[in-house]
């Protein structure tokens, strides 16, 4: 458990580094899905700059996301932007590398094609070296939320209607996400406690509790919780 949520951010830049530098050195690249929210940013910011942007090879980097809002890549209501505008653009990751959901693109559409991508780029089920997720106050992770998990364990990506939201938004899956070789779930903030005590210490109810669909086939889980996140543990 970390102490506050800029511990949590010190550790997740840590972590990508770590298993960036594992990764190119083993295999010559690096997978990688980003999370959205608000949670990863701080992360973001320290991954742009020393001393951590000289300790990644990013040309051998490929960004991926774990969802996207479906607005344009210029909204800030993007993913894709958040992440671009805090570190992606001050790093030397070819722009070939990143590969964006399209958001602008009729839901489906975009969902099928993203999953081409990725089935293209890391199999079926895909072999990311390392997928990012946050957790909603209520449980929700990547664009899976209460009352529309997946229904089913063979699309990659899909396209769910959020009704909290009245909108469709575009999320990898748990197949997509559960393949990976590291999954890193940051989250921080009393107001997280409860659905973090009930996901993990409650009863499997993953239609409640999306979160708890994140079970790496043979990866590595990390949590990174700060105390207020876990004043209910
Ligand atoms: C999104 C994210 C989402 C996020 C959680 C937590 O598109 O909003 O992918 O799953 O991780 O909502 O968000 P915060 O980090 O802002 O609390």
């Amino acid at each position: 458990m970390l102490e506050s949520l800029d511990d949590v951010a010190q550790a997740l830049a840590d972590q990508f580094v770590v298993d960036a530098q594992a990764a190119v050195g083993e295999r010559g690249h690096f997978y990688v899905a980003l999370a959205g929210g608000s949670t990863p940013r701080p992360a973001y910011k320290l991954l742009a700059r020393e001393p951590r942007i000289d300790k990644v090879q990013w040309k051998d980097v490929f960004i991926y996301f774990g969802d996207e809002r479906c607005v344009p890549p210029h909204d800030d209501q993007s993913n894709y932007k958040a992440a671009n505008e805090t570190f992606l653009t001050a790093t030397n990751i070819p722009l070939e590398n990143i590969h964006r959901m399209k958001g602008e693109d009729d839901p489906q559409t975009a969902a099928a094609q993203y999953a081409q991508i990725v089935r293209r780029d890391l199999g079926d089920p895909p072999r990311f070296d390392l997928i990012l997720l946050g957790m909603g106050p209520e449980g929700h992770t990547a664009s899976m939320f209460p009352g529309s998990v997946p229904s089913n364990d063979t699309n990659l990506v899909d396209a769910p209607f959020v009704a909290k939201f009245g909108t469709y938004r575009l999320t990898l899956t748990p197949r997509a996400i559960n393949a990976a070789r590291h999954v890193v779930i940051a989250t921080a903030g009393e107001e997280k406690a409860q659905a973090l005590a009930a996901a993990l210490h409650g009863a499997y109810d993953p239609n409640t509790y999306p979160i708890q669909l994140i079970r790496p086939v043979d990866g590595r889980l990390t949590w990174l919780v700060d105390r207020t996140a876990a004043g209910q543990l």
